[in-house]
Parts: structure tokens; C-alpha cells; sequence
């Protein structure tokens, strides 16, 4: 029988499990999600392992989950992916290693770092075998927390993935659609409340890995200075729900959408900087999911300033859903799922 995998996705705004039976095509079993008090997860850190602990207690009454072990993912700024080249070893050794060969590429202390690896390919330098990996180091308290967390709620971490790659995982273009081959590589983006996750990747392989520390919650935040309300308010306003009493829609449209211009700069010139860096490279096409991107408006200012074809990405479409949803309800869940899901796929190495 299939085995199933349950990803962990602990955002800053809630946490969200997928149980996925993996097969020719991934099918998505069991979903479900538990919303986080404010202050629990700041940019995407567990900062109050307890609280967090409950919710997961919570999403697996839930859920109803088969198993308690999961594949967790992390997505923040105390974890770095690097393109590095090193002198050629054989995969057991380079492993052993890895520690006293990357310290020069990574802003951690190494000894403080959860390291990883992928190997991109063989290359020739002066004469010599190297390899080109790409280098994966996460900051080990940060990663504690997360464990400290799960063990909470009794759950037993058997996986640490990123989240960009499991992004590519649920909603990137593997073979079908595009022909990425002839046209580019795809960009897949997630905009969360306060992280933006972006991999670049030519058919599921990863070319370049942004984590940007912005996301809607920005948005809300300009809503609330901008137009002197406060946080909740403004996050309801941001959706359209009118207030009474309240600033018009109008204006809280407009500062929603000068905010949310500058950070889709932020994402274009991150994209810049990676067809910038990569000889030939080119970005064919980009995906987008997290509930960021449900912001009224966001999806056309995103098109607007990317002249490539911009979609949504559709989570159920790789991993057929079992999940008894409506069919609008499948649409407001797709969106959030998408890192959860990508957990459940496995990926090239598990
Ligand atoms: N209908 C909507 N309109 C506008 N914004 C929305 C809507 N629904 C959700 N959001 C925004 O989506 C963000 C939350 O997205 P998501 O659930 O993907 O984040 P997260 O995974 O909890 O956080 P992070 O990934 O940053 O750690 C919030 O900023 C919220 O305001
Ligand atoms: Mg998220």
C-alpha cells in the first residue's frame, strides 16, 4: 500500500498540515489548519514553542492525521541557499565534511548550522573535478524551536525540508504545460503574512532561492499607519469588509495597492537579480500562491510589472484532492496548503 506523508507548514498566521498518499500522482487525504495568536511565529521563527504547541495539538484533533511523524519545512531569514563549487568528493565524504568546507560561503557559524546539501553537477577548474552544489544552512536554534514545538504536541519530526522547494513540489510546472526547455525556467512565489518565499527552477530543478522578509502583513500595517486604524481592522479592510465609521474603500484600496507596489518591486528585482547572475537564464513564467496573493488587486499588479505569464498556483491540481470541500472552499484553501502539500510530496532524495 502507498505510504502517506504529513508536511507541517507553520506560518506566521496559522499552522497547516497535508496528509499526502504518494503514487504515480500524489493525492491529498487529510488537510486542515489552526489559526495562530499574534507574536507566536514572527517571520516565520517559532518564538513561543508552547502556544505553538497547542495549535498543533489542536490541528490534529483536527485533521484526524494517520500519523503523528511529519516532514516540517522552514522558510525564513536565518536560512540561507547558496550556489557553491567545491573540489569533487564522493557524496559520503562530502557529507561528513560538509562543515569545515562551506564556513566561507555562509553567514552562520557552521557549528551553529543545520547543513544540506544538493548536488547540481560536475565542472572542470584548472584541471580539476569540482562540484556544484547547492548548499542549504539553517540556523540550529531556529530549527530547535520548530522541534521544540512539535514535541509539544507528541509529533516526531522525521523530515526538514525549505519550503521553496517544496513550493516547486505542489504547484511548479514539471514537464507538462510550457515548454520551459526552449522558453526559461519558472519562478514560483509565495506570499505569506510576513515571508515571501521564491525558487527558480527548470523542471524541478532549483536554480536560485529567495526568502524575502515581506508579505501582506505589510500591507496591513500600511493600512493601519496610513490611515490611523488599528491592526485588525486594517487586516479586515484589506479583505473588503467595510467598518462602520471607518475610512472608504476607496482609500484603503489605494494605500493597499502603493504597498503592495513596493514589495512587488522587491520580488522583480529579485527575479532581476537571478536572470542577471545566471548566464542565459530567463524566467518564463511565473506561479503564485500563499494568501498574500489573494489581496484584491495583487495578481494584476503583479502582471503588470513582470511581463511574463504570471498564474495562480493550483495545488489540487498536481495532488488530486480528496479532501470533501466545496468547490469554493477548495479555492480559499488552495493558496495556504501549497507549502503542507509540497511537504507531503516526497522529494528527489526521500
Ligand atoms: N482575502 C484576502 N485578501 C487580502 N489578504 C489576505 C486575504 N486572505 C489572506 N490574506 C493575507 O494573507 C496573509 C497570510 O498568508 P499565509 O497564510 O500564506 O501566511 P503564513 O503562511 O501564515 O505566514 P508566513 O508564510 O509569512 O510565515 C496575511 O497577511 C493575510 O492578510
Ligand atoms: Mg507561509
Amino acid at each position: 500500500m502507498a505510504r502517506s506523508r504529513v508536511g507541517l507548514d507553520i506560518g506566521s498566521t496559522g499552522v497547516r498540515a497535508a496528509e499526502v498518499i504518494s503514487g504515480d500522482a500524489p493525492t491529498v487525504v487529510r488537510a486542515a489548519q489552526v489559526p495562530l495568536p499574534v507574536g507566536a511565529v514572527e517571520n516565520g521563527e517559532v518564538r513561543q514553542p508552547q502556544v505553538v504547541g497547542e495549535a498543533l495539538r489542536e490541528l490534529w484533533d483536527r485533521g484526524g492525521f494517520k500519523s503523528k511523524q511529519v516532514i516540517m519545512g522552514v522558510g525564513n531569514q536565518r536560512v540561507v541557499v547558496r550556489e557553491v563549487t567545491l573540489p569533487w568528493l564522493p557524496e559520503k565524504e562530502l557529507r561528513a565534511s560538509l562543515a569545515f568546507q562551506v564556513q566561507e560561503f555562509i553567514p552562520i557559524q557552521a557549528e551553529d548550522a543545520v547543513l544540506d546539501f544538493d548536488t547540481l553537477g560536475e565542472t572542470e577548474q584548472e584541471g580539476r573535478r569540482m562540484l556544484r552544489i547547492l548548499l542549504v544552512a539553517a540556523q540550529r536554534a531556529m530549527v530547535d524551536a520548530i522541534v521544540e514545538a512539535s514535541e509539544h504536541a507528541k509529533l516526531t519530526p522525521v523530515g526538514l525540508d525549505l519550503n521553496p522547494f517544496a513550493l516547486v513540489r505542489a504547484v511548479g510546472t514539471a514537464d507538462e504545460g510550457l515548454d520551459l526547455e526552449t522558453e526559461g525556467d519558472e519562478a514560483v512565489i509565495d506570499v505569506g503574512a510576513h515571508i515571501t518565499n521564491i525558487c527558480v527552477h527548470d523542471r524541478g530543478v532549483t536554480r536560485f532561492v529567495r526568502i524575502l522578509p515581506s508579505g501582506g502583513r505589510d500591507v496591513t500595517l500600511a493600512i493601519a499607519r496610513g490611515l490611523g486604524v488599528e491592526d485588525e481592522d486594517a487586516e479586515r479592510l484589506k479583505r473588503g469588509e467595510e467598518g462602520a465609521g471607518g475610512p472608504p474603500l476607496e482609500e484603503v484600496r489605494r494605500v493597499a495597492m502603493s504597498r503592495a507596489g513596493t514589495f512587488i518591486d522587491e520580488i522583480r528585482s529579485s527575479l532581476e537579480f537571478y536572470t542577471a547572475q545566471a548566464a542565459g537564464a530567463r524566467i518564463a513564467r511565473v506561479v503564485v500562491t500563499g494568501g498574500g496573493s489573494k489581496l484584491d488587486g495583487f495578481m494584476d499588479l503583479l502582471r503588470g510589472r513582470v511581463p511574463v505569464q504570471v498564474d495562480r498556483g493550483r495545488t489540487f491540481r498536481r495532488a488530486r484532492s480528496e479532501l470533501e470541500l466545496s468547490e469554493e472552499a477548495a479555492a480559499e484553501a488552495e493558496p495556504v496548503l501549497a507549502v503542507a502539500v509540497g511537504l507531503g510530496i516526497p522529494g528527489r532524495r526521500s
